[in-house]
């Protein structure tokens, strides 16, 4: 089998509609970076990240966005995202504050692919790492009554509070209402739909504690 070794040259066309992209990329990426409600000292962000609403995203010193992350700062309070000192947001991940808002304490770190909502408000401590896939929700739609569709009955939002140095792994689901203590570990693929204390591991669906730490 004959191994093609060049690509096709691009034409002219193709050059232009790239060029115009990137320009158009780097234009939206230095105005939305001026708009930002704060920015620190010494943060890196990959030209492809995304901001809505900059102006109620406030990134501390340090932090790193990697690429295609999005940040949705919708919100009725004066901050929609906020980021602590050193926070590090993984490739592709997609932080909403859908109304509410989300607070990132120090250190904490997100892993690829993750959706992160704000609805009833989201927060996670210091140091604590959240793997791969997972989605955190601080919202419930109501779906009491037959004669409307779910779509058009509301939203119930608690919000999410998440404590320091807690492990999340991969692909978990953490729902509305729910409390996970400091220093606790939620093993890959737990659906968290109760309380976690702190310094314990839990696992599985629905995510129950197996031992103490
Ligand atoms: C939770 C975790 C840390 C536990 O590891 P551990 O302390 O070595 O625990 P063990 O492997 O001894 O497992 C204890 C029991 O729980 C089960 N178990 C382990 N992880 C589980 C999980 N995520 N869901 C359901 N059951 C799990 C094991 O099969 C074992 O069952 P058994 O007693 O019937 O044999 C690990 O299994 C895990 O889920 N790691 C997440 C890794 C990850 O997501 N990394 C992302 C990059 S940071």
């Amino acid at each position: 089998m004959k191994v093609q070794e060049t690509e096709e040259p691009a034409n002219i066309l193709d050059r232009l509609i790239r060029y115009s992209d990137s320009v158009r990329l780097f234009i939206k990426y230095t105005i939305s970076k001026k708009m930002l409600y704060l920015l620190g000292k010494n943060v890196y962000i990959h030209p492809t990240v995304a901001f809505n609403i900059p102006n109620k995203i406030r990134i501390s010193d340090d932090c790193k966005l990697y690429q295609g992350v999005i940040l949705n700062a919708r919100s009725s309070h004066e901050i929609g995202i906020q980021l602590g000192k050193g926070v590090k947001i993984h490739e592709y991940s997609y932080v909403d504050s859908y109304g509410g808002n989300v607070h990132l304490d120090d250190y904490v770190g997100i892993g690829h692919h993750c959706i992160i909502g704000g609805h009833g408000g989201l927060t996670v401590g210091k140091y604590t790492m959240i793997s791969g896939l997972t989605y955190i929700v601080p919202a419930n739609h109501n779906y009491d009554r037959r004669n409307v569709p779910y779509l058009h009955q509301g939203e119930t939002c608690k919000g999410i509070k998440i404590g320091n140095n807690v492990w999340i792994g991969a692909g978990c689901t953490i729902l509305d209402g729910v409390s996970i203590g400091d220093n606790a570990v939620i093993g890959a693929g737990a659906i968290v739909s109760k309380d976690i204390p702190e310094n314990t591991l839990a696992l599985g669906v629905p995510a129950k504690v197996i031992r103490q730490l």
